[in-house]
């Protein structure tokens, strides 16, 4: 496995792969790499000729500053994970790298981003659009992964791909979670026992709420009530909100949409970490 650790370096050999006619897969990450970043990277080794996974702590999309300081960066160890799962380069640039100057652009993702961690965290979509681009540019896939865990995110950059026309194709990868239902996440390492032990309750709420929509006889708001209820039994979770959105717009539903698929979405804070989870309740 390569390490690449300018852009240079890393656009010339995407080029250099292109005109050899080797299909790219993008693994684009933050590091601290757990078994969902890795199942990621061994779809992309599966389906691609050659696998660029980047590590890159984004400070753009942080918009609280202790959250981007003790984000974990573990580069050695997670160099080590990613040979076995079939990475070709990692990419490990500096934040001068990627922003020798400050950008100026802004990306606007309009109602899409109005909603839930658009609307929690101004200007974090906007960072995540913006480094997106730029390691689509320099790597120049064929095909990039991303997983529903980040089901906003993964809506944001499938309108980026279609407005910008990227000619690349979106892998949007399932949630991979621990053996209790807790979504995999580089801050769960930032939970103290406590907080890790009453962590898998987030999913248990959102698969609460998924029976009562199955069960069809329930509004939208009293999903919503009956959720949030199972997380308030639960001290130690700072719920930051649930939501009821239309799975593909992302809006609020206030009545249920034949043939839509509904999105529960929660962000709740456990002893100081910031933890985000979601499903996606089919329509059929
Ligand atoms: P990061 O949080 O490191 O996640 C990198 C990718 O792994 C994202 O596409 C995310 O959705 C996916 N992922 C994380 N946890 C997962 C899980 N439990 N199951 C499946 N996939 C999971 O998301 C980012 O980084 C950044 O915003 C980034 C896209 C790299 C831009 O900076």
């Amino acid at each position: 496995m390569q390490i690449l650790q300018t852009a240079a370096a890393l656009h010339a050999q995407t080029e250099t792969w292109r005109r050899e006619g080797y299909r790219i897969g993008l693994v684009p990450t933050m590091g601290a790499l757990h078994e969902g970043h890795l199942q990621l990277v061994r779809a992309a080794a599966q389906e691609c000729d050659v696998v660029v996974v980047s590590i890159f702590v984004n400070p753009t999309q942080f918009n609280n500053a202790d959250d981007f300081r003790l984000y974990p960066r573990l580069p050695e160890v997670d160099a080590e994970l990613l040979v076995p799962a079939g990475c070709t380069a990692l990419f490990l640039p500096s934040v001068e790298e990627m922003y020798p100057r400050p950008t100026v652009l802004q990306f606007d993702f309009g109602s899409l981003e109005r909603v839930m961690e658009g609307a929690h965290r101004p200007g974090h979509f906007n960072g995540v659009a913006t480094v997106v681009s730029k390691l689509f540019h320099l790597s120049r896939p064929h095909r990039a992964y991303f997983g529903q865990k980040d089901l906003q995110q993964v809506t944001i950059v499938r309108q980026l791909i279609h407005d910008l026309s990227f000619d690349l194709e979106l892998v949007a990868f399932p949630t991979i979670r621990e053996a209790d239902g807790l979504a995999m996440s580089s801050r769960n390492r930032r939970l103290t026992p406590e907080a890790r032990a009453v962590a898998p309750v987030l999913h248990q709420a959102l698969q609460y709420g998924e029976q009562l929509i199955r069960q069809g006889r329930h509004s939208p708001q009293e999903v919503q009530a009956a959720t949030v209820a199972v997380l308030g039994q639960e001290p130690a979770i700072a719920l930051e909100y649930l939501e009821l959105a239309d799975a593909e717009t992302l809006q609020p539903l206030t009545q249920w949409q034949p043939g839509r698929d509904v999105a529960l979405c929660l962000a709740a804070h456990l002893a100081g970490v910031r933890l985000i989870d979601n499903i996606v309740v089919k329509s059929s």
